[in-house]
């Protein structure tokens, strides 16, 4: 016991708010006459997905207000990092108790599925901020029959999931600090350039390859150097800053070219020192996002599994819905799609002697110590 601490001593029940808690399942089915036995694990399962709901806005909210400083130091990196790492070990949970529930039969569901309409998972609030938080864009969301995400919410509720998209999301800011990298200029050249003629020469060499093979017959070298055009084109996303600013245009890339550069830059040389950090925190990212899209296909296939062609209780084309959702709704996807843009170590420009004595030092906003 705390005897000689200036605090209280507590008692586990009260400190956990466990008479709250635990007294906050109440069966639709008992109200209504109708028991349906798995009506209770459909209540405390969605209650658990709240709580972690909840962790994981915490910990997001707290890799925000680090990433909203102009100047973010080698330790705030790795704080960051163990934030996201937190984060996919509860991802990880989250989809892997979608099995418990399961253990409920589509006719089990039945019993109590008509008491919850028009409540839907569609209304978590929590969840919508996560998306919002990450950096969802309004404008690109996938809405069914024209129905606006935000329509089925209460007034209180709206103003907060609104107030969220216009907050600066993560991908914002990840975006913003990538821009300020200070290693892209190398002094009379710049990483852009030297990466660029890296590119050219292995294009030429890959070429030379093609033209020159023997085994090959005429007819399939052609075939060869048009699924390599496809290749070459690919890098225009990064060489390029007007095919770059294209795609943007079209939806299909979302990083600013400067901040493409600096993300490619961090994953080309991850074994300096000082990119350690900032590699894992990419990487992470990565995760994060691919495990959101997991959730979603996972959560879509129990859910067809549930309903079949029916619509949702929120009143969707349930599992089309969702599909959709899981194939539109990533964040991170240019930090996936950056590896199309590696090159062999073997072809990697050389950096200059400076470049590598201040990345063994620092990575902040330019700011030297
Ligand atoms: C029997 C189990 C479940 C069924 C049949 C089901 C069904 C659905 C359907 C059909 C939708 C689309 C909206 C609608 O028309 O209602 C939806 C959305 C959603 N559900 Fe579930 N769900 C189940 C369990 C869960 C659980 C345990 C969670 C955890 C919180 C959850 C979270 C969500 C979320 C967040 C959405 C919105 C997804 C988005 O808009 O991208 N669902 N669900």
């Amino acid at each position: 016991m705390a005897k000689d601490k200036p605090y209280p001593p507590q008692y586990y029940n009260d400190y956990l708010h466990l008479k709250k808690i635990l007294d906050s399942q109440h069966l639709k089915s008992d109200e209504f006459g109708a028991h349906a036995h798995d009506e209770m694990l459909f209540i405390i399962i969605h209650q658990v997905y709240e709580l972690w709901f909840k962790q994981i806005i915490f910990e997001l909210d707290d890799f925000l207000s680090i990433f909203k400083e102009n100047e973010i130091n080698e330790s705030h990196v790795g704080t960051a990092v163990s934030r996201l790492d937190r984060i996919i070990e509860i991802q990880k949970i989250l989809i892997d108790q979608i099995r418990v529930l399961e253990t409920m039969t589509p006719m089990d569901f039945l019993d109590f599925r008509d008491f919850l309409i028009p409540a839907s998972g569609f209304q978590s609030v929590q969840f919508r901020l996560i998306e919002n938080k990450l950096g969802l864009q309004p404008d690109k969301r996938f809405s069914y029959g024209g129905t606006h995400y935000r329509s089925y919410l209460k007034s209180s509720d709206d103003d907060e999931v609104k107030g969220s998209e216009s907050s600066p999301s993560l991908f914002k800011l990840l975006e913003k600090w990538l821009e300020r990298t200070p290693f892209l200029q190398w002094g009379k050249t710049s990483f852009w350039n030297e990466y660029a003629s890296a590119v050219r020469t292995m294009i030429a060499s890959d070429r030379h390859l093609i033209e020159n093979n023997e085994n090959l017959s005429e007819k399939e070298k052609q075939k060869h150097l048009d699924e390599y055009a496809k290749t070459e084109s690919s890098f225009g996303v990064v060489l390029d800053q007007t095919q770059h600013n294209a795609l943007v245009s079209k939806g299909e890339w979302r990083l600013s070219h400067k901040a493409t550069q600096a993300a490619l830059l961090i994953l080309l040389y991850r074994e300096q020192p000082i990119l350690h950090n900032p590699h894992r925190l990419l990487t992470k990212l990565a995760d994060v996002d691919e495990l959101f899209t997991t959730w979603r296909y996972r959560h879509a296939l129990m859910v067809s599994r549930m309903i079949g062609r029916k619509i949702g209780t929120g009143g969707s084309t349930g599992s089309t819905y969702l599909n959709q959702t899981a194939e539109k709704h990533r964040i991170f996807s240019d930090i996936s799609a950056l590896t199309t843009f590696l090159i062999p170590r073997s072809a990697l420009p050389e950096l200059p002697k400076h470049i590598v004595r201040n990345l063994g030092f620092y990575y902040d906003a330019g700011v030297k110590k």
